[in-house]
């Protein structure tokens, strides 16, 4: 199959949706989407979207909490302009038809999480992103000029490269022409020819062991934007939820909310000892990175495999009815949160670097966006502030249709891109080489390249994938192409830049943290 659409869209969490929405009247939209079209972190979400709605929080608070967190390395530009316009995406959201919780008095009742200041978090009891998705894919569904593809995997971007020119990192006028869409039901590859083409496939979390993140985040987008040549940046900051619900057996692990330590949950070893007074004076609300890392050690110095969250001096009926979804679950397993302690564990959770974007999301190749957690805007510097992530989603698709918008009548389809050739190609029967590989890929991440790291543990991390990296390539030209085996390679491909950035950063720095330098604390200026 060949199709041309105006806008192709590689995703459809927020990112990808809000995008769609906003430039389905200027011509066709064609939404991709690996799985059934809910399946998204964004359906995840727990805590909320943070935005500044009352006095006494001001912009300004919410712009120094946000580079706080991000250990100064953020782009101040790019925080200001996702917290000045934070406010009018949320009421656009409002419109679209998203509800967030509010009190009596009629005014959103907005919570708070580590590292902010003020209360600011707005949210639908503990399942924020499963409203914003609900409300966005209504929208879309009705709209005449937006198509969805589901279960269809992208393979990757056309450029010139695919008109057999030669293209580097700094050739300067690469440009996307759509990409490959492979149907694993046909296991046929079309070639979807796009005008605009926006990235907005989601974050990483599956290249570790332990992750809140769906089985789809396995990190293609960025994977197949550097293939293409695009630059990618900031990878080593991989953010861990410190609390993800212990329970070995289950992936991806299910998230308790730092809205819960928000709403006056502790943090204790297992034993009740309060312990995170001892690393910061925020206590079990430190940022994430502080917080991860303090549960890391517990574990370390006490040998257990999880520390407990206390919800017990609570009130009973308001915990209930605010966490409804973590009573729940913690109840399935055999946890009645309201009468014993959480067992958590920190979780892979959040990647703040990807593909570099502009003010407007774009990215250094022309005619291509990216939005989301694949994109690199510099809001989150090394460490992402919580509840942050659905807002520059909703910023930045918000700036990139604006330029899509006025860019879409001067660009052309390029015809001559060729279809996919499988000449010589066979199907791999053994899908033991695939899952071997990719168990393999996830404990090294794990082990070498976590919470805590070293020059030591970086090399070998190396080492080990360069293995499983040549194994795969070569299965990779020889097969017959599956879904496993694509994102097996982005996942490889994703190790490789995270290794590689990590090895680069010569200090300690937010959530990059390497027992070979001293922590080196940069100033908020
Ligand atoms: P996603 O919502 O992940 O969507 C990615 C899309 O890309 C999917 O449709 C997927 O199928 C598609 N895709 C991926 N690869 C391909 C491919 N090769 N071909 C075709 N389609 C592809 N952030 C907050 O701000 N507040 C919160 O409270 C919060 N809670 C969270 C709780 C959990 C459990 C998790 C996992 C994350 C949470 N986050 C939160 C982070 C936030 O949810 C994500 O960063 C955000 O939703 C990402 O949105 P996105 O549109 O970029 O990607
Ligand atoms: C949470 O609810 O703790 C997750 C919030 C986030 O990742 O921003």
């Amino acid at each position: 199959m060949r199709k041309k659409v105006d806008f192709l869209v590689i995703g459809s969490g927020i990112a990808g949706l809000i995008f769609a929405l906003k430039v389905a009247d200027k011509g066709k939209v064609c939404i991709i989407t690996k799985s059934n079209v809910e399946e998204t972190a964004t359906k995840y979400a727990q805590g909320g979207i943070a935005a500044v709605m009352y006095t006494p929080d001001t912009y300004e608070k919410h712009i120094r909490d946000t580079i706080i967190a991000g250990d100064s390395l953020n782009k101040k530009k790019i925080v200001e302009i996702t917290i000045t316009e934070s406010t009018d995406r949320i009421k656009e959201l409002i419109e679209w038809g998203a509800n967030f919780d509010k009190k009596e008095s009629g005014r959103f009742d907005l919570a708070k999480e580590g590292g902010h200041s003020e209360y600011r978090v707005l949210h639908h009891k503990d399942s924020t992103g499963l409203e914003i998705e609900r409300a966005l894919l209504n929208k879309i569904k009705n709209h005449p000029n937006i198509e969805i593809l589901e279960n269809h995997f992208t393979v990757d971007i056309l450029t010139q490269h695919h008109l057999g020119k030669k293209v580097n990192r700094k050739t300067s006028d690469i440009a996307c022409y759509g990409a490959y869409i492979l149907n694993p039901e046909t296991r046929k590859i079309h070639t979807v020819l796009s005008k605009l083409t926006l990235i907005a496939t989601g974050g990483i979390g599956n290249v570790y062991n332990t992750t809140t993140n769906p089985l789809i985040a396995t990190g293609d987008g960025i994977a197949m934007a550097y293939r293409a040549k695009a630059v990618v940046e900031n990878l080593e900051f991989v953010q861990f939820h410190p609390t993800s619900l212990y329970n070995p057996n289950e992936r991806p692990s299910f998230l308790i909310t730092e809205a819960l330590r928000g709403f006056g949950a502790i943090l204790k070893t297992k034993d009740a000892k309060e312990f995170m007074h001892k690393y910061d004076e925020r206590g079990s609300l430190a940022p994430r990175d502080i917080v991860a890392r303090a549960i890391d050690n517990e574990m370390k110095l006490s040998g257990d495999d999880y520390v407990e969250l206390d919800c017990r001096q609570l009130d009973r009926n308001e915990l209930i009815s605010n966490f409804p979804r973590i009573y729940a679950q913690c109840l399935s397993t055999g946890i009645d949160i309201t009468k014993e302690m959480i067992p958590v564990v920190p979780a892979a959770h959040y990647v703040c670097g990807g593909i570099r974007v502009d003010e407007y999301s774009r990215t250094s190749i022309l005619n291509l966006y990216a939005s989301g957690e694949c994109a690199s805007t510099g809001l989150h510097g090394a460490n992402r502030l919580a509840s942050n992530s659905l807002l520059e989603s909703a910023v930045f698709s918000h700036r990139a249709s604006i330029d899509a918008r006025q860019q879409i009548e001067s660009i052309d389809f390029c015809d001559e891109i060729p279809d996919w050739d499988a000449g010589g190609t066979v199907l791999n029967e053994e899908m033991i080489l695939v899952t071997q590989s990719l168990k393999e890929l996830q404990s090294i991440m794990s082990n070498y390249v976590g919470i805590v790291r070293s020059n030591l543990r970086l090399k070998r991390a190396l080492d080990r994938l360069e293995i499983i990296y040549m194994e795969t390539e070569d299965l990779y030209a020889k097969s017959i192409l599956t879904v496993n085996i694509c994102e097996l390679r982005n996942m490889i491909n994703i190790a490789y830049l995270i290794i590689k950035m990590a090895m680069q950063r010569k200090e300690s720095c937010g959530l990059h943290y390497s027992l070979d330098y001293p922590v080196k604390k940069r100033n908020y200026s």
